[in-house]
């Protein structure tokens, strides 16, 4: 039996980076063509031939199959590894998916941001809120998690600031705020499981090998 008779899982996260990774899987030829139908609602995708198969979950759910070991690669982006804390081998930076971590809210904001004040943070983010105000800015701040849609919490006074993700600053915008401080960049990221690394490493390689690759190539 050869290395390359062992089936690999990739746990993608459903959205515009799952696009693009598997733009890359494609282009290395491991892609599966099914995975690029918009109307298909199916969640697994097998290519048999290069025994390889695919599957989308929510983007905060790729760690979890990671460390587990459903999956043995999963694509996800930095925000997401920071906020599960999980057991997992951070491979590479894909270096796409580029964005900024940031605290945000309206300029008038922008005086409550040092130590003395006690304001509340409302984010997706608890983890790395917690951190950035915590253990970098020694700031004692109320942390209020939402699901999405962030930028409604400073509009609608729930909180005074918020720490989400600034793309292209539009959402920011069109909403009156501003980003107030830069906690940290981010991209999309491979990550790998710790046992698939050591029993499946020479595939591993090879593929993690052919995407970086890819990725020089394309710049
Ligand atoms: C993300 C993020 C911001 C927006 C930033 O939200 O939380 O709201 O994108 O992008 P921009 O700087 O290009 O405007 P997403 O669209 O993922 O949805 P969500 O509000 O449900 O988190």
């Amino acid at each position: 039996m050869s290395y390359r008779d062992e089936m690999i899982t990739v746990a993608l996260g459903k959205g515009r980076l799952a696009k693009k990774a598997m733009a890359l899987f494609d282009n290395i030829g491991l892609g599966v063509e099914e995975i690029h139908d918009p109307d298909t609602r199916k969640l697994i995708f097998t290519n048999e031939k290069e025994n390889i198969r695919y599957f989308l979950s929510k983007g905060p759910d790729v760690p979890t199959y990671v460390e587990y070991g459903s999956a043995d690669i999963g694509i996800v982006g930095e925000d997401t590894i920071l906020e599960e804390n999980r057991n997992i081998y951070e491979v590479f930076d894909l270096g796409f998916g580029k964005c900024r971590m940031c605290i945000a809210g309206p300029e008038s904001a922008r005086s409550l941001l040092d130590s003395s004040h006690l304001i509340r943070v409302a984010t997706k983010y608890p983890r790395i809120a917690k951190n950035y105000f915590y253990n970098q800015k020694h700031q004692t701040v109320e942390i209020i998690k939402l699901n999405g849609s962030i930028e409604l919490a400073p509009i609608v006074g729930l909180s005074e600031v918020i720490c989400d993700i600034v793309e292209t600053g539009s959402t920011l915008k069109e909403n009156g705020l501003v980003v107030l401080e830069e906690v940290v960049p981010l991209s999309a990221r491979v990550v790998v499981n710790q046992v698939s690394m050591k029993m499946k490493n020479a595939r591993i390689t090879e593929i993690i090998n052919a995407l970086q690759k890819e990725i020089r190539n394309a710049d």
